[in-house]
């Protein structure tokens, strides 16, 4: 889902907004948006469990992990192994080792299918700057699957040559799509958890007077520069990392549903008991902490048995 409230795209009241841009990339920006939408509207389905599920099942909530980042694998290892099977074959001429090349591809192509899914349901989800990136990474690869495709039909009409060629430029666009894939992970922090590097309390300290904190209201409160979302029920206190672990969406700023959490940003469910998801895109879990009452004071700290797994 396109996220309304993403710092890229509308500058806080008062700040120009981003010059980061070229104007090449400006003019781009509005194919990246257009196609997102369009994504958008089919993996969301109007909002159905049915569609909500099945985007659940390819961000990887289930898994804890983004699911793309461990398809990617099959693919790109298929079609490493095919180009060896190639190399051997064209010095051997050698028929197990077309055979090899030729059933290298086509698992290669299963696994580029399932990755397109998975990666298409993340991408939906990704703001400014990294949609444009995400974008070209995603058309290279279409590229790169379509080059190989074509070089197994060739394969199996015996050009051989002309079937090596294809796939020989198919792994080129491959490696060059790989290099984006790297830069959205390490540059723009797709797939990464945003709430690494919080540092929570061991022991109980007060984050906040009793007296501020409402009943039934997500509430920002702050330890040692970690945002901390309190929310408060009649016999309960819930702590959990403010920082949705998505993107850095503010948890504060969105919805309870019963005991859970909806992001304001891209719609990610988390448990207020437990921090785990209930719905993506978010994979990761949020941080959780034990929260007491104590002479007017509240107060947070890690839990102690899961302490070492926060830090
Ligand atoms: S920032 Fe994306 S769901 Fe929270």
């Amino acid at each position: 889902m396109t996220n309304p409230q993403s710092p890229f795209v509308q500058p806080q009241p008062g700040e120009q907004p981003q010059p980061t841009q070229s104007p090449q990339t400006r003019q781009a920006k509005p194919i990246d948006e257009k196609l997102q939408k369009l994504v958008d509207k089919a993996f969301y389905a109007n909002g159905s469990p049915t569609a909500q599920s099945l985007r659940n099942f390819l961000n990887g909530t289930w898994l804890g992990d983004p699911l793309h980042a461990a398809i990617t694998d099959v693919p790109l290892g298929s079609w490493t192994a095919a180009m060896i099977f190639d190399l051997l074959d064209a010095i051997r001429h050698r028929r197990d080792l077309s055979t090899a090349a030729d059933a290298s591809i086509t698992v290669g192509l299963v696994g580029a299918l399932a990755a397109a899914l998975a990666g298409l349901a993340d991408w939906s989800d990704v703001d400014p700057p990294a949609r444009r990136v995400g974008m070209f990474h995603g058309l290279l690869n279409l590229s790169a699957t379509t080059l190989f495709a074509t070089s197994l039909i060739s394969r199996g009409n015996n050009r051989r040559n002309r079937g090596r060629l294809l796939s020989a430029l198919g792994f080129s666009v491959t490696l060059a799509a790989a290099r984006l894939g790297g830069q959205l992970v390490y540059q723009h922090r797709v797939g990464v958890d945003r709430t690494s590097g919080q540092t929570f309390p061991e022991d109980f300290v007060e984050v906040m007077a009793e007296s501020a904190l409402e009943t039934n209201k997500a509430t920002r409160a702050e330890y040692n520069g970690a945002p901390i979302l309190l929310v408060r029920r009649a016999d309960r206190v819930f702590a959990i990392a403010e920082t949705c672990s998505h993107f850095g969406g503010p948890l504060s700023e969105g919805s309870l549903v019963g005991d859970s959490i909806v992001c304001p940003w891209h719609s990610s469910r988390f448990d207020l008991a437990d921090g785990h998801v209930i719905n993506g895109p978010a994979v990761h879990p949020q941080p959780c902490l034990e929260a007491r009452i104590r002479d007017g004071k509240v107060e947070v700290r890690k839990p102690p048995v899961a302490a070492s797994i926060l830090d």
